[in-house]
């Protein structure tokens, strides 16, 4: 039993964003079918490929536990077929650019006359507003989302971060929206849209920025390691570094070995209450009592004596070293880890949170499985579907069609496969 055994999606999503959102309703169990273009596919199998005419990690490592079918959902054929799913699913999702659908010829008030207890949901770059129209990827969230101008170093241009804050994280949010709107229907026996843009996404995490924001209009952000530095601040939030993002002063400081390798390094933050058990630590019991150092507030304006400091102790020892010796103190601290230290961890792979998955094209491969665990619903995680390897099964199975209907269907060429 899977939390959402029964359920049938419709997944008609490209790229990071929709296929993220799908990914996970199917490992909490839902029936995924993605559709795809006939002959193209997703144009993430070809893109970023590391073996040649096999399908690319990056499309396999975002449609786990999917099957696929191809159809070319713009001839009349086509768009039969189509209808016939939107009628038996209970979820649609799509993230193609704005209108797409309706160019389709599947507007929302359409879809709804097919079945009117479908969920439609999509993920859009942008909400109602002057940019609706624009196409969005990553990046542009990022930047349009808060994310960009507030990350970085203060004397460097806007960053954006590694985490795929606008694709993954709207997927996340999507499917958040539609489970709720799952439980809704449960109630009033309808459907509804469901919509979540990038650039809303990004903001939502980025909520701390803006509570900055309206900090700074009352005065200077006196945790922002600029404040000790006696930089003045400007009227908006600035890029704070590697500085924490809450009330409990954090750094990356060097560990042993920093000059040759470039993760050499631990996150430490200087928690209040075990403010005494760090003096201890990096021997230095005068600051204890000092009046200068004995208060988070007395501490703010020396933040960076204080984590130089603290370096020049954290140098001397390993980021585990380091590790191991605050843990036990409880002093919040964590190494930075790499993405082969990541991929190489055992208790990641003993938690599923790393899988390694075989590929009937491609073999052996690593993959993130799901970062939720239910008890009641356990993951098991499937490979990615080839392009088109459910056609038939789709068609007869869940569609109901005869062979000589699928026969029609294939020789019209709306299956790609004439
Ligand atoms: N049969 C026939 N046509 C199909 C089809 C199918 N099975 N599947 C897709 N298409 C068509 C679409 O209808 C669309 O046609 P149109 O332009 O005539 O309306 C076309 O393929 C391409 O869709 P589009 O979404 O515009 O793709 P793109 O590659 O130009 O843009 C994005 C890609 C991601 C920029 C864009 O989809 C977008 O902005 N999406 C919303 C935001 C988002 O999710 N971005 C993050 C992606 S990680």
């Amino acid at each position: 039993m899977k939390a959402l055994q029964g359920i049938k999606i419709l997944d008609f999503t490209h790229v990071q964003s929709g296929p993220t959102c799908t990914q996970l309703l199917a490992w909490f169990g839902a029936d995924v079918i993605k559709l795809e273009r006939p002959g193209i596919g997703d144009a993430t199998r070809s893109q970023l490929r590391d073996i040649d005419n096999v399908d690319s990690l990056y499309f396999t490592m975002l449609n786990h536990n999917k099957k696929s079918i191809t159809l070319n959902t713009k001839t009349a054929e086509g768009k039969k077929v189509l209808e016939d799913l939107i009628a038996k699913s209970d979820v649609m999702v799509e993230n193609f650019s704005p209108g797409a659908l309706d160019r389709m010829g599947f507007p929302w008030e359409y879809i709804q006359k097919l079945n009117d207890k479908i969920i439609v949901a999509s993920i859009k770059g942008f909400g109602p507003g002057p940019y609706e129209d624009c196409k969005v990827y990553e990046n542009i969230a990022q930047c349009t989302g808060g994310a960009a101008a507030t990350t970085g170093f203060l004397d460097g241009p806007p960053l954006v971060t590694g985490a795929q804050i606008g694709d993954s994280g709207t997927g996340l949010h999507l499917a958040l929206g539609i489970v709720t709107a799952l439980f809704q229907r449960e109630k009033t026996k309808k459907g509804q849209k469901v919509s979540a843009s990038m650039q809303d996404g990004v903001i939502n995490l980025c909520r701390v920025k803006l509570r900055d924001q309206q900090r700074l209009e009352k005065g200077p952000l006196t945790e922002y390691s600029q404040y000790g530095k006696g930089i003045p601040f400007g009227t908006s939030t600035p890029r704070a570094g590697n500085d924490s993002g809450g009330g409990q002063p954090g750094w990356i400081l060097k560990c042993k070995g920093w000059e040759n390798d470039p993760n050499s390094y631990v996150y430490f933050i200087t928690q209040a209450p075990v403010w005494e058990k760090i003096c201890k630590l990096i021997n230095k019991l005068e600051w204890v009592n000092d009046k200068g150092y004995s208060t988070p507030a007395s501490r703010l304006d020396k933040l960076t004596e204080i984590f130089e400091t603290i370096e020049d102790w954290t140098k001397t020892k390993t980021k585990y070293e380091v590790t191991e010796l605050c843990d036990p103190e409880g002093i919040p601290c964590g190494p930075i880890l790499s993405m082969k230290e990541i991929s190489e961890d055992q208790s990641l792979r003993d938690t599923g949170t790393i899988v390694e998955i075989d590929h009937p094209e491609r073999g052996k491969y690593l993959s993130v499985g799901c970062p939720i665990k239910l008890s009641e619903s356990p993951v098991d995680v499937e490979r990615s579907p080839l392009l088109g390897e459910h056609n038939i099964e789709i068609l007869q199975d869940l569609l109901g069609y005869n062979e000589d209907k699928i026969n029609l269907i294939q020789s019209s060429g709306a299956l790609g496969d004439k």
